[in-house]
């Protein structure tokens, strides 16, 4: 293997640092802009290489902060423990910036200045977590994928998750099953339940995840189950109909579906959208609605809410958070898929909303750009937790619609993850 002396010039949108060596791309993992170092190409392509740190020559003076991780740098977890909160954000910043100018073909100078909420938290703020696992000899390990690789890092804790998951997996680390049970590995998805008045009352949920010999593993989920801060665990199947309120019962979520994983800087979110939304939005649209996260604040006697979301789960989920509310009249929440929704209102001719709020999976909403451009909805507020693939399907939009306001909600610390929302206004 081939090792270089080099300068790494800025961050990918992926967590690697760049440099370049002899005309050519070199991307590192867990290095950032601003270090000079000694890296070891293990791959070289035509176009670039990549390669791995083996010592800094000199780092990034921001790198000035906690690494508390013991398996930072193996775990492809975090990306950026150790540099500071403001620089991972200013970074992030730059990486929304360079996508919607790269990829967007906007011009910086006409985009609105970038709104940043950081995370009240900058550890412990996951309240859900997805782990691989592994049952041999008896014990349970878990852990993270290595990055780029199926290799799992074993982790006994995680510095960005939540409390009551670190006391979990500390009670999981000492537990032990039938010895009997054959080698098996699974994904575990844990999601924690804090109690803010009475942290006894605190609780994880458990779902498993597996592809290989499911009745190998109910024992294994009965033991979990037996665990003091474990409410429910159970295949994946298993907890439709089960819910968990997030809250003081205001917000209700099941094993399994998804919610945003930094409830403060969600709730800002929701704020957000809370503080857009007037009187003469009476129709709105949450496209990819998942439980009614984002609109379910908006519900109001003079509105009507319509929520599309292809699992059944999170829209029965929705649909519960509805009737509690004394609802029923104000929001429809539909388990369909948000492409054939558009279609079927625009065959019917029913192209009326005041307001879209869409909020697609990483691989963005392209899919239904044409249908937005025939619908021309008056404005739309946009989430996206992929920058690149949130400016390459506004690029399809600029014509119709103007960027009104930027934001970067900051869901992820010590990730090169963010979230981005923009609202836009129809000028046609
Ligand atoms: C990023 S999540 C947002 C969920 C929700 N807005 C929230 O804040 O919790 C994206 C959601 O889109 C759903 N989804 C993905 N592709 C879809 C499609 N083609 N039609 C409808 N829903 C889809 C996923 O199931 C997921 O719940």
């Amino acid at each position: 293997m081939k090792s270089i002396e080099l300068k790494i010039v800025r961050n990918s949108y992926g967590g690697r640092g760049i440099g370049h060596d002899h005309g050519k791309v070199v991307f590192v993992p867990f290095a950032v802009e601003g270090d000079h170092l000694q890296v070891e190409i293990f791959k070289e392509c035509e176009r670039y290489m990549e390669a791995k740190i083996v010592s800094e020559l000199s780092f990034n003076p921001k790198r000035n902060g906690p690494i508390p991780c013991n398996e930072f740098g193996n775990c492809g977890g975090c990306d950026w423990q150790g540099i500071d909160i403001d620089q991972q954000i200013l970074w992030k910043e730059e990486m929304l910036l360079d996508s919607f100018v790269r990829i967007g073909g906007f011009h910086s100078e006409n985009l609105p200045k970038v709104q940043i909420t950081k995370s009240p938290f900058q550890w412990s703020y996951r309240n859900r977590i997805m782990l691989k696992g592994k049952i041999e000899g008896g014990k349970i390990s878990v852990g993270y994928l290595r990055r780029s690789s199926h290799e799992v890092v074993s982790i006994t804790r995680c510095e960005i998750a939540g409390r009551i998951i670190n006391l979990f997996l500390c009670d999981l680390k000492e537990l032990t099953v039938d010895n009997s049970v054959r080698p098996v590995t699974f994904s575990m998805e844990i999601q924690e339940f804090p109690d803010c008045e009475d942290d006894t009352q605190s609780f994880v949920t458990v779902v498993i995840l597996t592809q290989e010999r499911r009745e190998d593993l109910r024992e294994v989920i009965e033991s979990i189950s037996r665990l003091s801060r474990v409410k429910w665990c159970g295949f994946r199947e298993d907890a439709t109909g089960r819910y968990f309120s997030l809250d003081s019962n205001t917000r209700w979520t099941q094993p399994g579906i998804f919610h945003q994983v930094n409830l403060l800087v969600n709730q800002r979110m929701r704020d957000y959208l809370f503080s857009k939304v007037h009187l003469r939005h009476q129709r709105v649209l949450d496209l990819y609605c998942g439980s009614g996260n984002l609109s379910m604040d908006l519900i109001s006697s003079d509105r009507l809410i319509e929520g599309v979301e292809e699992s059944d789960d999170a829209i029965e989920c929705a649909k519960k958070m509805v009737v509690l509310r004394g609802a029923s009249t104000q929001a429809h929440y539909r388990s369909q898929n948000v492409k054939s929704y558009l279609k079927d209102r625009i065959k019917k001719g029913d192209c009326a909303a005041d307001l879209a709020i869409l909020d697609p999976p990483r691989a963005g909403f392209k899919e239904i750009v044409p249908l937005l451009l025939r619908m021309k909805i008056p404005e739309m507020i946009i989430f996206s937790c992929d920058p690149t693939t949130l400016a390459r399907d506004l690029k399809a939009l600029k014509e119709v619609y103007r960027i009104e306001e930027l934001l970067l909600f900051d869901l992820f610390p010590q990730t090169y993850h963010f979230e981005t929302a923009v609202h836009l206004r129809c000028h046609t």
